[in-house]
């Protein structure tokens, strides 16, 4: 609930064009960062009302000194993106309070939020690629490629200029790196319990995974997404396959999980670039492995295809069809979900509410890591080169949504 005398931002300002309103939204982000950076949200105690040297007292990290004034004026700003409260009138000092968003900001809350603050409006990403100086100009060095705004060192993906031949391989096999890999696992994980919200209030998807003995996440992370798949149906096996490194983190990260879904849950280390690995994730040997009277498996990515160019999706979705049509049972249809913000048909009716976050993310993937956000004609297009057929994409009451594929038998 607004106080008296807040301003609540809105979604554009009368008599600005909407850029400008949007430039406006932007500066948000840096106060959103700060709050998050500095344990903000840890100082308040529960949802009492604090003054700023209430807040202050209670800092326990020994290595910030807070600049009061600069703290309260952080405060004003982070209102008005849904984080406190405060009311000015009932003392001298004015007085905060967390709201229910703010609440998420903790470190110890179980969505990880703050994790994802961190991870998308810090520099560590950009700093990886050594571009944080200038993001904005990077990109423009990308989409120029040549002339005074770019040369051959700078209109790359971040991700390309680790010296590596892709920056998740570059996560799991460079120690100085750990931090960072940990930290953008857990913005991960948060991502897909927002996700989530939104896969699991639709019939559609939640109707279609309840079909099958055993779920398969490729690409499945800290198998968060395995794990909510396994408390909404009891029926179902979930298998999270990862690089070896990102699979010995699920691991200790599920590990304190209830019996009952842990003796469901399987987590394989593997790469989808190298078919030998893939092996442990054909039809029949998910199957193999779990006692059930119905044998039929899903296969899902989320977020996955589109850190990759064309070229890489295409070597992906053909080295999954090689595998799964090596040893797919004789009557078993293999289905494929790809989950992520696609590009919506602008006939559809969610367009108009959802492209605009998804066109976002599609230049966000253009410079992290030479990725793109797809539409469906796109998905046909990539799918029929390699085997497999488009059936259909399932949009969400959020801007995610599921592209579903069949892969065609010979
Ligand atoms: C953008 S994250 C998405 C994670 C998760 N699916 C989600 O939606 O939160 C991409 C994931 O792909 C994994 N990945 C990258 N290269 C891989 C490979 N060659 N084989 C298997 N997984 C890979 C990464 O480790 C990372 O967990």
């Amino acid at each position: 609930m607004p106080s008296t005398g807040m301003i609540s931002s809105p979604g554009s300002i009368a008599g600005l064009p909407k850029f400008l309103s949007l430039i406006a939204h932007d500066w948000l982000r840096r106060s959103f960062y700060v709050f998050a950076k500095l344990g903000v949200a840890d100082l308040f105690d529960g949802a009492k009302p604090h003054t700023v040297s209430e807040l202050i007292a209670n800092n326990t990290d020994q290595t910030i000194n807070f600049h009061g004034e600069r703290l309260q004026r952080i405060l004003f700003h982070v209102e008005q993106g849904g984080l406190v409260h405060s009311d000015s009138k009932k003392s001298t000092e004015p007085i905060f309070t967390l709201t229910e968003d703010g609440q998420l900001m903790r470190a110890t809350h179980p969505l990880k939020m703050q994790g994802i603050v961190l991870w998308d409006l810090g520099s560590v990403q950009w700093d990886l690629g050594g571009v944080s100086s200038g993001i904005e100009s990077h990109l423009a060095a990308m989409v120029a490629q040549q002339g005074p705004y770019a040369n051959d060192q700078t209109a790359t993906p971040v991700s390309l200029k680790l010296k590596s031949d892709n920056w998740f391989e570059a996560f799991a096999s460079r120690p100085e790196l750990k931090q960072t890999s940990d930290l953008f696992n857990v913005a991960m994980s948060a991502y897909s319990n927002i996700e989530w919200q939104a896969i699991r209030s639709s019939n559609d998807i939640q109707k279609r995974i309840s079909k099958y003995s055993v779920l398969c996440d490729i690409g499945g992370s800290l198998a968060t997404f395995s794990v909510n798949c396994l408390h909404l149906h009891p029926q179902l096996h979930a298998v999270s396959f990862d690089l070896p490194e990102v699979s010995r983190q699920a691991r200790v990260e599920q590990k304190d999980l209830p019996e009952n879904i842990l003796c469901r849950l399987r987590i394989i280390g593997g790469g989808f670039f190298d078919l030998d690995s893939l092996k442990q994730i054909s039809p029949n040997a998910l199957l193999e492995s779990i006692n059930s009277p119905t044998k039929s498996v899903v296969y899902h990515m989320k977020n996955i295809l589109h850190d990759w160019s064309d070229e890489k999706t295409l070597e992906i979705l053909y080295n999954l069809k090689t595998t799964f049509l090596g040893d797919s049972l004789p009557d078993q249809q293999i289905t494929l979900l790809l989950t992520e913000n696609h590009i919506l048909p602008s006939d559809h009716p969610a367009a108009e509410q959802f492209n605009w976050i998804n066109r976002g993310l599609d230049i966000h993937m253009l410079l992290m890591t030479g990725g793109k956000q797809r539409t469906v004609v796109q998905w046909q297009h990539l799918l029929e080169q390699t085997g497999w057929e488009y059936q259909q994409i399932v949009t969400t009451e959020s801007p995610i949504s599921v592209v579903i594929a069949k892969l065609v038998k010979p």
